[in-house]
């Protein structure tokens, strides 16, 4: 199987690159190389996505191509335009923001926007890109994924919780009745992997189960397996002291705001039963911890409480 990963330097696609190296493939991937590394055993082609001959480099036909393009519609384009014709599979990944409304959790979707690097229209651009692959490629398979966890995470978000239960103590959560789900980027990658060899096609959700967000992170601090306390902070508390919901500085990720309440409960049935296979929340805490540990437990981070504004919190109850 020759494997084109549109990436390949960092997280997602470079678990699909390493995912791909690890059967056997011949794994090619396309990026810039200034992010990181692609998987030993990969190859790496130089293109630059924002030029128009940009794909240039890559010749030849592929079994597969796994396009992971964020917030560019043209970047989609492109490639679909340069590679469309030479693919035997196309996968895109897309993401649950594409959906109009999480506080209903309904299917409908954001209008679509043609357009590059607005990161405030990150959904609309999904959605324009998923109808660009489908015009192009009406048998392809595009996920919309969820949170997507574990190794080369640069987000923070997950990785607070298992980071956070490693120090032990009193640890502040948000009491708040919602589901949360997550699905870590090895297990995406091997089902992005299963679906090129396979020739998966359809529109799917790529997220584990949702549970309860209190059941999840004591189901974190089990796996990291040290001696903590979890202090439920109640939402009102949260309000008041102005922490973050999500993500960012000042917050407690994976708290989600009123708006987006649903969006850690939508059914991974389909998904599930399409090939995706969540490794145990054990094994997924471990990649994320030991990521975290490689970034450095005392950094400062991009989101979560830092010691001292966990201290204040948890005295203001
Ligand atoms: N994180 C989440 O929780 C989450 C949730 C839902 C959906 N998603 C989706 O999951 C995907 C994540 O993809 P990812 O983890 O592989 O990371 P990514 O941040 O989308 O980067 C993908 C690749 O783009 C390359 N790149 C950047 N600029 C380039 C350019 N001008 N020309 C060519 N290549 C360029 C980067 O390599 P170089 O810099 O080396 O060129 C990198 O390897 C995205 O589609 C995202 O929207 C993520």
């Amino acid at each position: 199987m020759r494997l084109l990963v549109l990436g390949g330097t960092r997280f997602l696609s470079h678990s699909v690159a390493a995912e791909g190296v690890r059967r056997g493939f011949d794994v090619v991937c396309a990026a810039r190389g200034e992010s990181g590394r692609v998987p030993d055993g990969a190859q790496l082609v130089k293109v630059d996505r924002d030029a128009d001959d940009g794909l240039d480099a890559l010749t030849g036909d592929f079994d597969a191509v796994v396009d992971v393009a964020r917030l560019s519609y043209s970047w989609v384009r492109r490639a679909l335009d340069t590679l469309g014709g030479r693919a035997g599979h196309w996968t895109f990944v897309s993401s649950i923001s594409a959906y109009a409304d999480h506080r209903t959790g309904s299917d409908e979707l954001l209008p679509p926007r043609e357009v590059d690097d607005v990161q405030e229209l990150y959904g609309n651009i999904k959605v324009a890109s998923e109808n660009a692959v489908l015009a192009a490629r009406p048998d392809a398979f595009i996920l919309r994924s969820g949170l997507i966890t574990g190794p080369g995470d640069g987000s923070d978000r997950f990785g607070y919780w298992p980071a956070r239960m490693a120090r032990g103590g009193r640890v502040a959560v948000p009491e708040v009745d919602q589901q949360m789900s997550y699905v870590d980027t090895r297990d995406l990658a091997a089902w992005i992997v299963d679906a090129a060899v396979k020739g998966l096609k359809g529109t799917f959700d790529g997220n584990g189960p949702a549970v309860p967000l209190g059941e999840l992170l004591r189901g974190i601090a089990d796996a990291v397996g040290t001696d903590v306390e979890l202090v439920p902070v109640p939402e009102s508390v949260l309000v008041d002291q102005k922490i973050a919901p999500w993500s960012g500085p000042r917050s407690l990720p994976l708290w989600l705001p009123e708006d987006f309440k649903m969006m850690g409960a939508r059914d991974p049935g389909p998904a599930l039963a399409a090939g995706l296979n969540p490794m145990p929340l054990a094994d997924a805490v471990a990649g994320a911890l030991e990521h975290e540990r490689s970034l450095g437990l005392d950094r400062e981070r991009k989101a979560g409480l830092s010691p001292r504004e966990e201290t204040d919190l948890l005295a203001a109850l």
